[in-house]
Formats: C-alpha cells, structure tokens, sequence
C-alpha cells in the first residue's frame, strides 16, 4: 500500500456562522510526520476534526489519497474513516472499560474475533507503549501520561493509514513528553506508509518529530512547508512564536488598583 496524502485546498471551517480558519492551502505528505502547530484557539483540534470526517468544512476540500472526503459516497467516507486512527486531546478512553478493552475498541467494535485474539491485539499495542503491565488497569488509575499512551495504542491497533494525535504531548513533564515523540518516531520507523498527523504547541517536540509543518494563526495558514523552511523563516509571527515572544498583551502596571480599595484593603489585612 502506498502513503495517503492529506490536501488542504481553499479549506474554510468553523461553526455555524463563525468562521475559525479560512482559505488554507496545504499538503500533509504522505509517510511523513506533520505538525500542525499554532496558538490556543487558533483552530487546530477544529482542522483535525474535519480531516477525521467528525465535521464538514464551510467552504473547500479535504482530499484524502487525492480524493474528497466530504464528497464520497456514504460507503466510501466509511472505508476511508476506517483507516483513521486518532489520539484525541484529552486520550478520550472509556472510564469502565479496561486498557486492554479500550485499546481493542476499534476491532471489537466492528469486528467478530474471539476473545483471547482481542487480548493478544490489544497486548501486542499496549506493549508497544509501554503499557502491557497495566492491561486490566481502569483509565482512572493512571497518569495522564499514561492514559494518553493508551489512546495512543488505541490509535493504531487497527493498522490505520493516517494516524492523528491531538496534542500528545501536552500536560506531560518533559522527559514523558520526550518518551511520547519517541514513540512517535519509532511509529514511523516501523510503519512506513503511515501519515502521521500531529497537533502541537510544543515546541521541542516540533523540533524532534516534525517533518513537514503547517502554522496556524490569525485564522488562516501562516506557513506550510519543510520544519527546515520554518526555522530558516523571518517572518515576524513565526520568528515571535518558535521564540516564544509573547504578543502585545494587556499590560499590569496600566491597570493600578483603586487608591480607595487598595487603603480599604490595607487596613483588613493589617487587622
Ligand atoms: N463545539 C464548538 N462550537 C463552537 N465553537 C467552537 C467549538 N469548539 C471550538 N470552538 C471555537 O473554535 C475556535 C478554535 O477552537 P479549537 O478547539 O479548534 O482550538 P485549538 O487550536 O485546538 O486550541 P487548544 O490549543 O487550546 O486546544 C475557538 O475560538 C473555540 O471557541
Ligand atoms: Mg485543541
């Protein structure tokens, strides 16, 4: 099987009247990492549910493996989906199923296999998180750290052709989120084919896993390119953002408190 590239073309979204992104013009190779990478708000988890077939774009085109996803036939948007896997932003598992019953929800699910084939399945992915010791564990007897690896070998038992991880690094000490781009990269290694689709404000992990990157910002695309093309960029925005300027923000010292609440206050705390 070959990669399954993701385009981007004239994509407007948003909801009802509101419009989050427009106009974005992108292509997400096939077989490579991508990352999706832009501010809080900016519209990434809302671009991933469209790219997953979760929600249809105001205006433009998703093609998935050149064709258009909203445009397919009720049979073919299926097949498609079907070879989706995604990590979403808070690793969205089922609090009264087990790991081993979360990670196997996309066989059994849609599948007849006996039991012990879904426990092997699912041990097989949980192992290859690191997780295999915590099988029978329930969702909320695990680390966040943790519980996002299982969405993430949720993710992949079904072989998909695009994986899409929504911030799956975020909330995580930087030696865990370190692991988590690992395991990413090792994904790659072993699944050559697969496209992997990752949402992102961190920056070091951008730098690690990334090879090809889309930046979001002021409700359109910014950059799409090479992560070469985008550290070598001048671009005001871009230069602020990778060097984690802030922006110009209310200011402190121009909002002093209330001479009159602030002597009220003083004689409470001194009483
Ligand atoms: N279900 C919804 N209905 C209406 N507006 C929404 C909905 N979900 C998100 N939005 C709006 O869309 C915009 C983009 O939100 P989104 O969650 O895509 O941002 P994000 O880039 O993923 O942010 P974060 O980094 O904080 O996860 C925000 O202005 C948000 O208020
Ligand atoms: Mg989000």
């Amino acid at each position: 099987m070959r990669a399954w590239n993701i385009e981007l073309r004239y994509l407007t979204i948003g909801y009802d009247r509101h419009t989050v992104l427009s106009d974005i013009n992108a292509t997400l190779p096939g077989g490579e990492i991508s990352v999706i990478l832009g501010g809080s708000g900016c519209g990434k988890s809302t671009l991933l549910r469209h790219i997953v077939g979760l929600q249809r774009p105001i205006a433009g085109e998703i093609l998935i493996d050149g064709r258009d996803l909203y445009a397919l036939d009720k049979e073919e948007f299926r097949r498609t989906r079907r070879r989706m896997g995604v990590l979403f932003q808070d690793g969205a598992l089922l609090g009264a199923l087990t790991l081993a019953q979360n990670a196997a929800l996309p066989l059994s699910q849609h599948l007849w296999l006996k039991k012990d084939l879904l426990r092997n399945a699912a041990l097989r992915v949980l192992r290859m998180v690191g997780l295999a010791d915590f099988a029978d564990y329930y969702p909320n007897e695990l680390s966040g750290g943790m519980r996002k690896r299982a969405g993430l070998a949720r993710a992949i038992i079904a072989e998909p052709a695009i994986l899409l991880c929504d911030e799956p690094t975020s909330g995580l000490d930087p030696i865990t989120a370190a692991r988590m781009d690992d395991l990413l990269l090792s994904m790659r290694a072993q699944y050559k084919e697969m496209t992997i689709v990752v949402v992102s404000h961190d920056l070091a992990s951008l730098k690690r896993i990334a090879q090809h990157v889309l930046v979001l910002g002021e409700g359109r695309a910014l950059f799409a390119g090479s992560l070469e093309e985008l550290l070598n960029s001048h671009d005001p925005y871009l230069v602020n953002f990778l060097n984690r300027r802030p922006d110009e923000g209310p200011r402190f010292e121009d909002e002093p408190p209330n001479p009159e609440v602030l002597k009220a206050l003083n004689k409470w705390l001194d009483s």
